[in-house]
């Protein structure tokens, strides 16, 4: 009887552990990119051909490598960055695992070139290899580095191809990529080219503000502090956004760990946290952090593409963070926001001792369980705080948030104008000018024939630049640039580049999230009337499209125990 049980071939194996490390064309630019900093390189040039799914080449100044070394490290588990369980727990380097190139050469066609860098070397190796298998080793001219050249990548997983998105998407991903190790080693110049076309290009020896501004622009970088902190042995620095920087979505926070780019939920629930007074709800901040730990309190073995870190003592890491950064952004002023996001704070908690209001907003606002009007008018009595509009009914009081109110109504108004097909349009007198980061410039560009169809007008206007033409006319007050910034960052968070159309509730929202209350621009009572019907029935009404409440009620009921006229 053969047995159930086999043991699989090398090949095999090797694609299976390649399908953990390597999972679309940016993993292997991260990969490659990695290995040429480890390599000390001080030049990384990438270029892409149609999203990476028809080529990666990697050219890097590093130490390069003798023959026999490619030939080892096209191994499974060769590495020259760690050789004992010590070193594990020590790692200083990028790399560890002598997992990737075996990896990407599993899935892919891959040319290797490469000459080390001694004098004894005068010519270099060129390795060809065909789905892991070396089809040609030999001598070849090479400058001192490495030249690596990826062709046809999953050629022989099929099921891996199907999963690749657009060669857009695929790009913004390797952009996304090489953003953050550009920002991790502003000592290194970086090149990213797209199908011949530069989309990101740093100069070698910048410290973190100059390649921030190379990357991102003056625009961003005038908005930012620098900030720095220590504490036993944890050293943090970087630039932080102020208040006044603030985006729709939380893509901005980038944060390294002794070199290393991260996701991690400690440090971006600390940065929230620091911020927590200062932005709105739903808004969040531009951050550049790098933690230096001592090597020991952080596990960098714990993700197979390493994007994700354990620290030895998260919440001591937590509180040097929230601390560090509150302690830098403390009188930058900023909207505070906690009174009108959360009503039970401000009249103290609903078990505690005191008076309390219970906001139900699930609960339907007006009339009766059928949904009847009630017959009685609403009386306003009046506003408060230049912000509020207290209004009575008969057995409650309403309080209603007027810029929320009044995105409610913008949502409303667009979306009719939309439903319509006429969202009607206001030309600006001066085009405003504005500038993108690459990834989010060729979505952009990307987009720029359908958000005609909603009004906004944008040329492009140079590599990342564009300048915008038209707004919809409800939108003429607003802040124009913030808002396409915030339009195109919701569109890069789409999986696929969809037409608009598809989107086009995410699209109003955001275009209605920008619109102004007019100081002193008290609802009439008409006005309140019909948002109140309005908000009975559109699904998401009790909350502005940012999540805020519009409306908060207290019952009459609950006025009464207050005074202890009731139990
Ligand atoms: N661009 C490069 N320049 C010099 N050496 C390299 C380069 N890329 C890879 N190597 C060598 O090949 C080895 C294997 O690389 P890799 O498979 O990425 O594993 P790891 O980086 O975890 O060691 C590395 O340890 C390094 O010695
Ligand atoms: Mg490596």
């Amino acid at each position: 009887m053969t047995s159930r049980i086999h043991i699989l071939d090398d090949s095999l194996i090797s694609k299976i552990a390649a399908g953990e490390v390597i999972e679309r064309p940016s993993s292997i630019v991260k990969e490659l990119v990695e290995n040429a900093v480890d390599a000390q390189a001080t030049h990384i040039h990438v270029d892409i051909q149609q999203g990476g799914r028809r080529s990666i080449t990697l050219l890097d100044d590093g130490f390069g490598m003798t023959q026999d070394e490619v030939l080892l490290a096209l191994k499974r588990h060769a590495t020259s960055k760690i050789s004992t369980l010590e070193d594990l727990y020590n790692i200083q380097t990028l790399g560890f695992r002598g997992e990737a190139l075996p990896s990407i050469a599993s899935v892919s066609m891959m040319t290797l070139m490469t000459r080390a860098r001694e004098p004894s070397q005068v010519t270099g190796t060129r390795v060809d290899i065909e789905g892991g298998r070396v089809l040609k080793v030999g001598d070849c001219a090479s400058a001192e580095g490495t030249k690596i050249v990826v062709e046809n990548v999953f050629f022989n997983t099929p099921a891996r191809l199907k999963f690749l998105k657009s060669p857009e998407t695929e790009f913004s991903h390797i952009d996304t990529v090489v953003e953050q190790m550009a920002l991790a080693h502003p000592e290194i110049g970086f090149q990213l080219t797209h199908n011949g076309k530069k989309t990101l290009s740093c100069p070698l020896r910048q410290d973190l503000r100059q390649r921030i501004h190379s990357l991102y622009g003056a625009l961003i970088v005038d908005q930012c502090l620098s900030v720095t902190g220590e504490n036993q042995g944890f050293k943090m620095s970087g630039l932080v956004g102020r208040p006044s920087l603030h985006h729709g979505s939380a893509r901005n926070l980038f944060f390294f760990v002794n070199g290393r780019a991260v996701k991690d939920r400690t440090l971006h629930h600390a940065v929230l946290t620091a911020y927590e007074t200062l932005l709105m709800r739903g808004r969040y901040p531009e951050v550049f952090l790098f933690l230096e730990l001592p090597t020991d309190q952080v596990d960098v073995n714990v993700h197979p593409a390493k994007l994700e870190v354990r620290f030895a003592q998260s919440t001591h890491v937590h509180r040097f963070v929230v601390e560090t950064l509150k302690r830098h952004l403390q009188n930058q002023g900023g909207i505070s926001v906690r009174m009108v996001g959360d009503p039970s704070a401000a009249w103290g908690d609903p078990r505690g001792g005191t008076p309390s209001v219970a906001p139900s907003f699930q609960q339907p606002l007006l009339g009766d369980e059928r949904g009847r009007t009630p017959m009685t008018p609403l009386k306003i009595v009046g506003q408060i705080h230049e912000t509020y509009l207290l209004c009575e009914l008969p057995d409650k009081l309403i309080f209603v948030d007027q810029h929320a109110a009044h995105e409610r109504i913008g949502f409303e108004a667009l979306k009719r104008q939309y439903e319509a097909k006429k969202i009607l349009s206001q030309r600006l007198l001066v085009p405003e000018i504005f500038e993108l980061k690459p990834s989010l410039a060729e979505i952009l560009r990307y987009y720029l024939e359908d958000l005609r169809r909603w009004g906004l007008d944008i040329d492009s206007y140079g590599d990342h630049a564009f300048a915008i033409k038209a707004v919809p006319l409800l939108l003429e007050d607003t802040r124009h640039v913030e808002l396409v910034q915030d339009l195109v960052e919701s569109m890069a968070s789409y999986e696929l580049l969809q037409p608009l159309e598809k989107r086009w509730n995410e699209v109003l929202e955001t275009m209605a999230c920008h619109r102004q209350v007019r100081a002193g621009d008290l609802l009439s009572p008409q006005e309140i009337w019909a948002l109140l019907e309005e908000m009975k029935k559109t699904p998401r009404a009790m909350t502005c499209p940012h999540g805020r409440p519009v409306i908060v009620e207290v019952m009459f009921e609950e006025v009464e125990r207050w005074f202890k006229r009731k139990k």
